[in-house]
């Protein structure tokens, strides 16, 4: 593996999902999008400081590490319970695409491949982190995994 683009893919990433994130207006903290959105809020939370280590804008600490993912990976069943199908009337502010619920199948196989990967490198932090090159790449799969439900079901 080469260590310098996998560190450049990570802060891309990163940014993006920032920049996503930044762009959207406020659901009431009630409704399904906006209990779902308070839970990508902390994925984000704590996939942002593993991926700042990894692309060297946050000093690494293999221990903060293995506590991001460990927290990524009990957050990972939370999301999906709050899909409910929109009500046509809702003009509540949301950013899923019509495919979550047309192709719930293929949403379905996004989430299992999320939850793979989170599950993954929650295994491998857990042993002890001491190096970035130890949880580099199950911390790409995780980042991918987003990146890969948001290009298909997320505006
Ligand atoms: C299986 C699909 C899926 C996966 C995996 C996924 N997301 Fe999302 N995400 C969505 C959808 C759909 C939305 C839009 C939700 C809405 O607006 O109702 C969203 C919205 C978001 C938002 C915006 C929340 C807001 O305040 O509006 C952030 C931030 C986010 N995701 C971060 C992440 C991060 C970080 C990961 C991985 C660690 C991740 N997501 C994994 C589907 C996914």
């Amino acid at each position: 593996m080469q260590p310098v683009p996998t560190l450049k893919i990570l802060s891309c990433l990163s940014l993006s999902l920032l920049l996503a994130a930044c762009g959207n207006q406020q659901a009431d903290p009630d409704s399904p999008e906006g209990q779902r959105q308070a839970v990508f809020q902390q994925f984000l939370q704590h996939s942002e400081p593993m991926g700042g280590m990894l692309a060297g804008r946050l000093a690494f600490d293999g221990e903060a590490f293995a506590g991001h993912a460990e927290q990524l990976a009990g957050l990972a069943d939370a999301p999906w319970k709050h899909f409910s199908e929109p009500d046509q009337n809702n003009p509540q502010p949301n950013a899923a695409l019509p495919e979550v619920w047309s192709d719930a199948d293929g949403f379905a196989e996004r989430i299992g491949q999320y939850q793979t990967a989170v599950t993954d490198l929650n295994l491998i932090a857990a042993k002890g982190v001491d190096s970035p090159e130890q949880v580099a790449s199950a911390m790409q799969a995780v980042q991918q995994a987003c990146k890969a439900c948001h290009d298909g079901y997320r505006r």
